[in-house]
């Protein structure tokens, strides 16, 4: 919120400069007024209105021109520049929620879904279960926006636009009304909240050299025709990346429809407009939304995030929600963190795509690449450090900075280089830097691996340990040589799935008792459709990302609401999360690139999907928006805040939860275990009905913490019967940090595992909760 420091900085410049006009110091501000409980969008535009009017002491001219939206759909609120001091009025009047500044987010930047378990063209049916329905269900991805001309959205074959469907086909630049087809429904673009800032910041540089940009949902960065086909992409015979992985490829519900929502421009994603675009899906009628961006951890307070409020009144009208966990890869940085959200981390699959080394010795190394060049012969290799140039030292060359590197001492060699622990210096950048510099290869040094680059000459990252062995060859060797060849897709070479070193982790930062992420998909290295708007043309691409892993479950989720279609989103989202593996492929625990690690649920959450089993889940722990808001008073919020957010009579005082962990959530955390403590869960039958289905617990406790479930066991007679069960964990030992393990519901047929997180506290004086 506004703060005085701000006031006076903004009347200190004024004073200064000696203006004599009013000094307007304004920024886009986001008012959120909680949800719409059917109000007339006409009497909101009117309010809206009356509220700027009054703080721009009473001019109708001035309040016109400070509005960038109203929200009148899906919740109520508007997007308008306001001074500091205009923004703390708004936000004391006693409709107002919250008033946030306009932050700015950015993008969590085929073969996956056999890997998944999903194989076979579009007429793919899943043993006793048809998903023929899904063109009857509606994706909306709020991202990029779409290359609609692309293969994976062509509309051979659909039946007709479900009824109902409310959304439009927006005109603008380079895409009309005919760009839209039986496939993509639906189109619309959100350029205010951006605009806004572009104008506020003067330091913007509309760098024509960068790539072209258009006035419409058409995409021309990639991101957004990526995700789209992810989920629900026609199948393509050819789809290939510059010949490499080539086959055909599809997305997880191929027959869904897309409606696209473009709110990402170059510089990122603003608030202003992901509301504005969540305000229309609601309206338009979508089944799913889905949003592969989010803020850099920490997130703020859930009622002061676009994405958190957005989410949360698209859930309570029973729209599924599906995001990306984000690509910071620390302990605690996951984001997206709202107990109503699907969080999605990323994991590899059984495809790598790696480049041969053959050194002069004879010895044969590999490493990752993306890179279809080749050496056509051995050259000399040096380390980067003996090739430095102008000022810099050794030690900066051997990172192969820009303007590091001597052209003499390059010319003709590989080059041995070195990348910084997590850092966001570009690979490829790197690549191009060696070129510049006259290398006619290089071999990159990274402890993680995962990412496979598009290099601009013949490449490939190593880990340390192989770089060591390479830096000890080219020391001990008179002249030590080497050859790069083309990158090439191999399956199988390693365990897989393993969790992507970039993927965000638990615990969550927000509410320690949700576990975040939920669960794991695949996220590296993934081939999909793509812009050909920019660089080479190219008609598919290879990305790596929790984005990539977003859309591969929002696919799950339209297979699921085919399927089933009268399940609420937090039904869907437990049948994806109780079903979900924590083993890889060959039967062994998850590990976690780049160290090996082992992983555990605040690296994957409940573990790696699998869509089949996901359809017939047995049970799932319900939520329903009641649910919700007791969450929310547990959580602290006050009674004034509750209201107006969810319109009705609901009060902080007959929502019953004594702790968040209350909340009916397919994972169990207790983040501050004293010395005993209990949670209640609910669980609903939701398998075929027939005389008795029995159900019985089986409990791996984390280390430290005795369990006991009672009862240990549940009888079900009836579809939609709901049982309850309570679990009380009890220390046993001290623990250092978090200790895990699950509990599952077992029957003949089906495993219901719930992850078990606990955090043993010391306890202190009194007695432990
Ligand atoms: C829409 O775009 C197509 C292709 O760019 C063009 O041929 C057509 O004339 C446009 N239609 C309208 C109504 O502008
Ligand atoms: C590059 O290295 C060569 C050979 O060591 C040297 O003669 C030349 O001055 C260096 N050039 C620059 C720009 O440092
Ligand atoms: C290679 O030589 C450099 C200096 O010449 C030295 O710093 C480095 O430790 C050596 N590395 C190995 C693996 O021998
Ligand atoms: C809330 O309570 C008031 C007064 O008791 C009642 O008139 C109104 O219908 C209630 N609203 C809802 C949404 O239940
Ligand atoms: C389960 O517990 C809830 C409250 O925690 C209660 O309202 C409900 O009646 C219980 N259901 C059954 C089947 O016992």
């Amino acid at each position: 919120m506004a703060s005085s420091h701000n006031i006076f900085l903004g009347l200190f410049i004024c004073v200064f400069m000696g203006q004599i006009t009013i000094f307007t110091y304004a920024k886009v501000y986001v008012v959120y007024m909680g949800g719409n409980d059917g109000d007339d969008p006409d009497e909101i535009l009117m309010k809206n209105h009356q509220m700027l009017v009054s703080v721009h002491s009473g001019s109708v001219e001035e309040a016109q021109a400070s509005h960038l939206y109203s929200y009148k759909h899906g919740f109520r609120g508007f997007a308008a520049r306001l001074t500091d001091d205009q923004a703390l009025q708004i936000s004391k009047m006693p409709e107002v929620v919250s008033v946030f500044e306009n932050k700015r987010r950015s993008l969590h930047t085929t073969h996956s879904w056999d890997f998944i378990g999903l194989a076979g063209e579009e007429t793919m049916e899943i043993s006793g279960f048809s998903t023929k329905d899904q063109v009857n269900v509606i994706i909306g991805f709020i991202d990029t926006g779409i290359w609609p001309e692309s293969a994976s959205f062509s509309n051979t074959d659909m039946p007709p636009v479900p009824a109902g469907w409310r959304g439009k086909c927006q005109s603008g630049e380079a895409f009309n009304m005919t760009h839209c087809n039986r496939k993509l429904i639906g189109a619309r673009y959100y350029l205010s909240g951006y605009e806004a800032e572009k104008q506020d910041k003067l330091e913007y540089n509309d760098d024509p050299k960068n790539k072209r940009s258009y006035r419409s949902a058409r995409d021309s960065n990639g991101h957004g025709t990526h995700t789209a086909s992810t989920a629900a992409g026609r199948y393509v015979m050819d789809m290939n990346y510059k010949g490499l992985a080539q086959g055909g490829a599809r997305g997880g519900a191929p027959m869904a429809r897309v409606a696209v929502y473009k709110t990402c421009w170059d510089s990122g994603c603003y608030d202003a407009d992901i509301l504005a675009a969540f305000d229309d899906a609601v309206r338009d009628g979508v089944h799913i939304v889905s949003l592969s961006l989010g803020l850099d951890s920490p997130q703020g307070d859930y009622f002061s995030d676009a994405i958190s409020i957005g989410s949360f009144h698209a859930v309570s009208r029973g729209i599924t929600v599906v995001s990306s966990v984000g690509n910071q890869g620390t302990t605690g940085s996951a984001t997206n963190l709202a107990p109503w959200i699907i969080t999605v981390a990323a994991t590899s699959i059984d495809r790598e795509f790696t480049a041969n080394i053959q050194m002069g010795n004879g010895v044969n190394l590999q490493g990752e690449s993306l890179s279809v060049l080749e050496m056509k012969a051995p050259a000399r290799i040096i380390s980067a450090s003996i090739a430095n140039g102008g000022y810099f030292t050794p030690y900066q060359s051997s990172y192969c900075l820009e303007s590091s590197l001597n052209y003499t001492k390059t010319r003709g060699k590989v080059l041995l280089c070195r990348h910084a622990e997590r850092s966001s210096e570009s690979k490829v950048t790197k690549s191009q830097i060696v070129k510049a510099a006259g290398g006619v290869g290089m071999i990159l040094v990274d402890e993680d691996v995962d990412v496979a680059i598009p290099f601009v000459i013949p490449a490939a990252i190593v880990g340390r340990k192989v770089g060591k062995r390479i830096l000890s060859y080219i020391n001990n060797t008179r002249n030590p040589a080497s050859q790069i060849y083309s990158a090439q897709a191999v399956i199988g070479s390693q365990h897989a799935p393993r969790v992507a070193s970039f993927s965000s982790k638990g615990p969550n930062g927000l509410s320690p008792d949700i576990l975040k992420p939920d669960v794991a998909a695949p996220g590296l290295n993934i081939l999909a459709a793509w812009s050909p708007a920019i660089g080479q043309k190219m008609k598919y691409n290879i990305m790596s990302g929790t984005s990539m892993a977003c859309p591969h479950v929002t696919g799950i989720v339209a297979l699921l609401k085919a399927v089933h279609p009268t399940w609420s989103p937090s039904a869907v989202k437990s049948a994806i999360m109780t079903t979900a593996s924590i083993f890889d492929k060959s039967g062994k625990p998850m590990r976690v690139d780049p160290e090996g690690r082992r992983g555990n649920p605040f690296d994957y959450g409940s573990g790696f999907v699998d869509p089949t089993a996901a359809l017939d889940p047995g049970l799932v722990y319900d939520v329903t928006p009641t649910d919700y808001k007791a969450f929310l008073c547990s959580t602290g919020y006050d009674e004034k805040l509750l209201h107006l957010v969810t319109r009705d009579n609901s009060t902080c005082k007959t929502q019953t939860f004594s702790t968040p962990s209350t909340l009916n959530y397919p994972s169990i955390v207790v983040p501050d275990l004293k010395s005993k403590f209990s949670v209640t869960r609910t669980l609903t039958f939701v398998g075929k009905p027939q005389k008795r289905t029995v159900y019985r617990a089986v409990v791996s406790p984390p280390r430290g913490v005795q369990v006991d479930i009672v009862p240990r066991r549940l009888v079900f007679d009836t579809y939609g019967q709901e049982m309850n069960f309570t679990a009380t964990f009890k220390s046993s030992a001290p623990s250092q940090g978090y200790v895990f393990g699950y509990l599952q519901w077992k029957n003949g047929k089906s495993r219901v595992t719930t992850p078990l997180v606990v955090r043993t506290v010391p306890s202190d004086v009194g007695s432990g909760t």
